[in-house]
């Protein structure tokens, strides 16, 4: 088994895909997509075009849908939703087929999403990421962090580390692992340092103190919570996420 840690869509090569992507996006989509489909939303299907969003969705009967766009870390005009994982409860998502378009979040699954299977990872998710990863064992396996408009992202990355971390260190797995890049020793170093104190590390990552000045502190201490939610989003078509069962 291969590990790849990619911080940004950009990094990954170009030529190949591997047998599983993890796309990564703690603040805040991937956290979102988690909280939605453990509400019990039908599916959440992304796109990196609002007006495609905003096309694709009219076709769907109004009671069964959300849209959710969000840009800058604020909510785009026409859309239901924003992109926090708090309004995602049963009573607002359950049943909901979600449209979702994001700054960085769903530009990542976009660019991994012909690999043989796609999923999102989380700090929220990690166990249930680690959980699918051992046992499907796949022979190659990218974590994809979306990074904040091509730039490294410090939630990314550490999110990246705590499941190589988990994959690596924890697990029987860890000897059936023969290569890794530069990149997953860095992400468990940084999660090493940090795994105690993940909000804090969230307030000083950039995009975090974006979302402080919008009010977003209550959406950063969900985001740092590790392994508090057991569902995975996995694609079961292009750009659609549903709950792995
Ligand atoms: C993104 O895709 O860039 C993020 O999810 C932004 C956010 O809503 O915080």
């Amino acid at each position: 088994m291969k590990l790849f840690v990619y911080h940004t869509p950009e990094l990954t090569p170009t030529d190949h895909l591997p047998e599983c992507a993890i796309a990564v996006d703690v603040l805040r989509a991937t956290t979102t997509i988690a909280t939605a489909l453990d509400s019990g939303a039908e599916a959440v299907q992304v796109f990196s075009d609002i007006q495609k969003l905003m096309d694709v969705s009219t076709e769907w009967p109004e009671d069964q849908r959300l849209r959710f766009g969000e840009r800058g870390g604020a909510k785009v005009e026409g859309c239901d939703l924003g992109n926090s994982p708090l309004s995602c409860t049963p009573e607002v998502v359950k049943g909901k087929r979600i449209f979702m378009s994001t700054t960085n979040g769903t530009r990542a699954l976009q660019r991994v999403e012909a690999a043989k299977s796609v999923i999102t990872g989380a700090l929220i998710n990690r166990q249930s990421v680690v959980n699918y990863i051992t046992s499907h064992e796949p022979e190659s396996i990218w974590i994809v962090g979306s990074g904040w408009e091509g730039q490294f992202s410090l939630e990314d990355t550490v999110c990246a580390g705590a499941i190589a971390h988990s994959l690596l260190t924890e697990f029987p797995l860890s000897s059936a692992v023969s290569e890794v890049n530069d990149e997953v020793i860095a992400a468990i170093a940084l999660y090493r340092q940090w795994q105690e104190d993940l909000v804090e590390l969230l307030q000083q990552a950039s995009h975090g103190k974006r979302l402080l000045s919008l009010n977003g502190i209550e959406d950063i201490e969900y985001c740092a919570q590790l392994d508090s939610v057991h569902v995975l989003p996995i694609q079961k078509e292009p750009g659609v996420l549903v709950s792995h069962h």
